[in-house]
Parts: C-alpha cells; sequence; structure tokens
C-alpha cells in the first residue's frame, strides 16, 4: 500500500531541498565502500510533536545538526526511540522498503513503552517515501549494499522534571548508504557470552526500540571487543539461563540438517526486540521446506547441541546483520565451535532467499515489497 493511498489524511511536509548538490564524483566516491552508518545522504525529515498540535512542521531539509536546549528531556532521562529498515535498489530498477509497514507499528509499539506519542503508520511511511524519492542517486547500485533508513524520536521538553513524561517531541528520519554492519562480507561472527551483565529485565523497556538499551549494552559490547569476539550474546537477566539475543540482531539456531534440518528462534518473552527479520525467516523457513519455531535454549543446551552435533549452525539475523552465521561462542571460562566454524548450508539458504526478496531476484509471494521508485 502506498502511504498517500490509505485514506489517511497526510501530514504535511515542507520541502526545502539543499541549494547545492554534493557533485557526482564525490558521492560515487563515498559511495564505493561505506561502511555501516558512517555516510550519510544529503536530506532529513523532521516532525514536531506537542501537546497543543500534534503533528506539524514538517520538513525534508538538508542534512545537518538538530539544536537541542541542553535541559531537553532526552538528554537527561533518554525519552528517546528508533527504528531500522533499509531501501533496496532492485537488479531491474525500482526503487523498494521491506516491510515498512512492520516497522512503523514497532515505532508505535516503543513509543508507547516509552511514554511519547505514537507517529500514525501512513506519517512514517509517507517519511520514508519522501526521503528515499529525494535522495534517490544515494540508494546504493552495488551488489548487497542498500541505504539503511534510520528514523528516531526524541523528548525535546526543555524541563528536569521527572513528574510525568515530555511533552514536546522531534521525529527525525535520516538515511546512510551501507554495505553490511560486520565488515568482510558473510564471515562466521565470533560472539561472546556477557554473564555479569544483562540487557533488559521483566516488565522492563527490552522490547521497545530505545536508545537506553543500546546504552546500557555497551559494557558488554566492550568485554567482547577485548575478548577478540564481534557481538554480545545476551541471557535473561532472571536465571542468566536462557539464550535471548545478540547487541543489535536476534539469533536463530539449526537443529539437523539436510531434509531433516529445522528452525528454532527463542520466543518473544518481552525482554528481546521483537525483530521483523526474525519474523520474516518464521514465514520463510517453512517456505523453503525448513520447519520453523519459537522456542527457548539454555547456554547448556546450546554448548552440548554443539558438541552433541544436533545443533548444527547457529546464525544472527537483523536489517543490518541480514544473516550472519555464527562461528564461535566464548565466554569467560572457555568457549566452542559450531559446526566447523564456517556458514552453514541452511544459513546461506535462508541469507539467499531474504535478499533474493529484497533486492527482487525472487518473487515475494508475501507482499512484504513496498514499491517507493
Ligand atoms: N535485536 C536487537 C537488539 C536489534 O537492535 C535488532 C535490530 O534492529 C534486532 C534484534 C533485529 O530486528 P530487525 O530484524 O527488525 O532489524
Ligand atoms: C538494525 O538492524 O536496524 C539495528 O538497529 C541494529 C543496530 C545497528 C542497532
Amino acid at each position: 500500500m502506498n502511504a498517500k493511498a490509505s485514506g489517511v489524511p497526510a501530514i504535511t511536509f515542507e520541502m526545502h531541498p539543499s541549494e547545492r548538490r554534493l557533485p557526482e564524483d564525490v558521492r560515487a566516491n563515498l559511495l564505493k565502500s561505506p561502511g555501516f552508518g558512517q555516510v550519510f545522504t544529503e536530506h532529513m525529515i523532521t516532525l514536531r510533536w506537542s501537546e497543543k498540535l500534534g503533528w506539524h512542521d514538517g520538513k525534508l531539509e538538508p542534512y545537518g545538526p538538530l539544536t537541542l536546549d541542553p535541559s531537553a528531556a532526552v538528554l537527561h532521562y533518554a525519552q528517546e526511540i528508533f527504528e531500522g529498515l533499509k531501501a533496496y535498489r532492485q537488479e531491474s530498477g525500482p526503487i523498494v522498503a521491506f516491510r515498512p509497514y512492520a516497522n512503523a507499528a514497532r515505532f508505535r509499539r516503543s513509543a508507547v513503552r516509552m511514554a511519547m506519542p505514537e507517529l500514525p503508520d501512513e506519517a512514517f511511511v509517507q517519511a520514508i517515501e519522501l526521503l528515499v524519492t529525494q535522495d534517490r542517486d544515494w540508494v546504493p547500485a552495488n551488489a548487497d549494499q542498500s541505504l539503511y533508513l534510520r528514523p528516531l524520536m526524541i523528548a525535546t521538553t526543555p524541563a528536569l522534571g521527572v513528574s510525568k513524561p515530555a511533552d514536546s517531541y522531534l521525529f527525525t528520519l535520516i538515511a546512510s548508504p551501507s554495505s553490511g554492519i560486520f565488515s568482510g562480507g558473510v564471515r562466521p561472527v565470533r560472539v561472546w557470552l556477557a554473564e555479569g551483565f544483562s540487557r533488559a529485565a521483566p516488565g522492563g523497556t527490552g522490547e521497545a526500540k530505545t536508545g537506553g538499551n543500546y546504552a546500557a549494552s555497551f559494557a558488554g559490547q566492550r568485554q567482547a571487543l577485548d575478548h577478540g569476539c564481534d557481538q554480545v550474546v545476551w541471557l535473561d537477566a532472571v536465571s542468566h539461563r536462557w539464550v535471548e539475543e545478540m547487541g543489535g540482531m536476534n539469533l536463530c539456531f539449526v537443529y539437523g540438517s539436510g531434509k531433516d534440518a529445522r528452525l528454532m528462534t527463542p520466543a518473544l518473552t518481552g525482554t528481546l526486540l521483537p525483530g521483523i527479520t526474525r519474523d520474516s525467516l518464521l514465514t520463510l523457513a517453512p517456505d523453503l521446506g525448513i520447519p520453523a519455531s519459537e522456542g527457548a535454549i539454555s547456554l547448556d543446551q546450546w554448548q552440548a547441541g554443539c558438541e552433541s552435533g544436533e545443533i548444527t549452525e547457529v546464525f544472527a539475523c537483523g536489517t543490518a546483520a541480514a544473516i550472519t552465521p555464527v562461528g564461535e561462542v566464548r565466554s569467560s571460562h572457555g568457549g566452542w565451535t559450531i559446526g566447523d566454524g564456517q556458514p552453514g548450508p541452511v544459513t546461506m539458504r535462508l541469507r539467499e532467499q531474504l535478499l533474493g526478496i529484497q533486492f527482487g531476484r525472487v518473487p515475494d509471494p508475501h507482499g512484504w515489497i513496498h514499491k517507493i521508485l
């Protein structure tokens, strides 16, 4: 569905595009090897909310710094939410987004949890359509690169009281031409068990996409890096036994192999992020004849399963990570290898299918592709 065709009155965005465009050769150079989230396009969207005016003052404007009062609530109390999704330049020409309405719905759920105003889905998708259309030249044409879209909302009320949530907010959308989050193509990552820290507790904000969850994860991530690992695996905060997710992606476990392979991903307990990639794989795997379920796996079961050969592959999934094999687990008291430590066939098949749909190489039977241009 096109945002403009939904019947909901569109929020107006004034167009103030940049008068000076970046020369084509400079842009082409930046697009050669953009990394993840380091290069940004020439424009952004802003939209404000206040109790009195609701959503107002929508603008597309040149990318640039935001001005905030130093007393703005977000700077003190971290009332903030964000999203992550991608626009792809498909091989036959169109520029599309993958399941933007699913991100819009999760953005609303995060807003409710953080006592922030809900942005209508149509406005969320409209903002994406406007920015991608304006900055279409920034959608990479290189294989396996895409335009990462980062919508966010912050509390701007200049007041230090904590007796109620802020009463004014700023929505912003920026875009970043990106390669995968892990450098080096499809390389198996090494993960670290952060047993001394917790990311999210029951009743907390683990299932909301809010900056504080990531702030709380960085001490563990630092530990991971110090031990030669790429990412932290978070365990449940109560027993430190059950595997939940990673710092910026969900986890999937493959049991068995060949025609007996099946997929399992930890169930949504309220403390992990309901990933849209994860959700897509719960549908895509059965499409490929691989049964998929939500379940639970303890650390001990993970290790024993790899040692016995019952667990054959493990991979991370998320917008930024796409599907990334996990090759090895490390902790302060040892570790283990998954399979032979190399990308497994189920991981690679699912990766090819998902990227195939996103880049238009294979049919999109579930209507996940949202055409923008
Ligand atoms: N878990 C966390 C903590 C994340 O930050 C992400 C990334 O967005 C995911 C899981 C995967 O979610 P999605 O597939 O919607 O990108
Ligand atoms: C995403 O995959 O969109 C994420 O948000 C992961 C991350 C870089 C925080």
